[in-house]
């Protein structure tokens, strides 16, 4: 381990508290000068290091800082393996081709920006700065039900941001994050299957979450659609204590019967929408939500459905209305 890792690691262990250079520079066989450098060294990752004459060094804050030792430090002992990518095309993508070469799950992936963010259905996911893109790929056999791991990791994320941030958020089903009545989560799960077994090896869980993205950046097509947890920009909100958070909480819902609060906190239910099938809309009310997570909707001739996520777009308003669609 690197001597800034190594600092960094006794930083977070007493984080707040005091640790005097002298103890680490024993601890770890270096120089006082050589901590003072891993010490500056931090700072300019982000760490809020106080230094004390007396005292010794304290970690106030890890504010925003967001590298690849301080995300190997956060899962430590978790058994997940992590990856930190500044740039990627998407963490998908990337989780795919470690697959390939021969990873094993589990693993995160986490990227600063995605220049190739994917959406559901073919679309494609704005992925700035100030956003958190990460994917999460589980072992096939520890999902109970493949059928519900979206609709468990929407659930997981939504226990996770309002946690963190005391925002009340909902879901759209099947598995969009919402918050003041806009977007600001996407999931996109794949999965990795074994021709031989016939099973999924791996399930590929790859979230998006709108954090500091600033309303302002978004392209005009998601302008109405699209916000963002802190949409100006501010909110001290470290995406490392939210990605702790929400991956901690996806993997706890995926193993919980969970299907009655997805309900609760699905905002769909009991509201007029449009089913968009091969370009036709078709308006139906919201009646329930299933076992399996799929949508039962009535149509207005009194006909039932129910309908699976892959198949249809779930529309508040028809798009040539204009405006709001979600
Ligand atoms: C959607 O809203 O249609 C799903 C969006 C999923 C976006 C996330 S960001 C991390 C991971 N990498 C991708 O390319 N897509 C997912």
């Amino acid at each position: 381990m690197s001597l800034k890792k190594s600092v960094l690691e006794i930083l977070l262990s007493s984080l707040g508290g005091f640790v005097s250079g002298e103890s680490m520079s024993t601890h770890l066989g270096k120089s006082r000068m050589a901590i003072h450098n891993a010490i500056s060294s931090l700072r300019d990752d982000g760490f809020e290091i106080e230094a004390s004459t007396k005292n010794g060094y304290s970690l106030k804050s890890t504010q925003d800082a967001f590298t690849e030792d301080y995300l190997e430090l956060s899962f430590k002992g978790t058994g997940i393996k992590t990856f930190f990518l500044n740039e990627i095309d998407s963490t998908n993508n990337e989780a795919k081709r470690l697959l390939t070469k021969g990873e094993r799950a589990p693993l995160l992936l986490v990227a600063e920006t995605q220049f190739g963010g994917r959406g559901r259905m073919g679309r494609s996911f704005f992925s700035p700065k100030g956003g958190l893109y990460f994917t999460l790929v589980l072992p096939g056999d520890s999902v109970k039900d493949s059928d519900l791991i979206t609709t468990a990791a929407s659930l997981g994320v939504l226990r996770a941001i309002e946690k963190t941030t005391g925002k009340k958020c909902s879901i759209k089903w099947v598995n969009d994050v919402y918050l003041d009545g806009k977007k600001i989560v996407g999931i996109l799960t794949e999965g990795s299957y074994s021709m031989e077994s016939g099973l999924f090896d791996s399930f590929i869980i790859g979230i998006g979450i709108n954090l500091r993205v600033k309303e302002s950046e978004f392209p005009d097509s998601l302008k109405d659609i699209a916000g963002s947890i802190y949409p100006n920009g501010e909110g001290s909100l470290s995406r490392m204590d939210l990605l702790k958070e929400a991956v901690k909480s996806v993997i706890a819902v995926i193993d919980e019967d969970f299907i009655e609060e997805y309900k609760r906190e699905c905002f769909l239910i009991g509201k007029r929408i449009y089913r968009l099938k091969g370009g036709e809309y078709r308006e139906a009310l919201a009646l329930d939500i299933d076992s399996k997570g799929h949508l039962i909707v009535e149509y207005e001739d009194g006909e039932r459905d129910t309908l699976s996520s892959g198949e249809v777009k779930i529309l508040l308003k028809k798009r040539s209305e204009g405006d709001v669609y979600a």
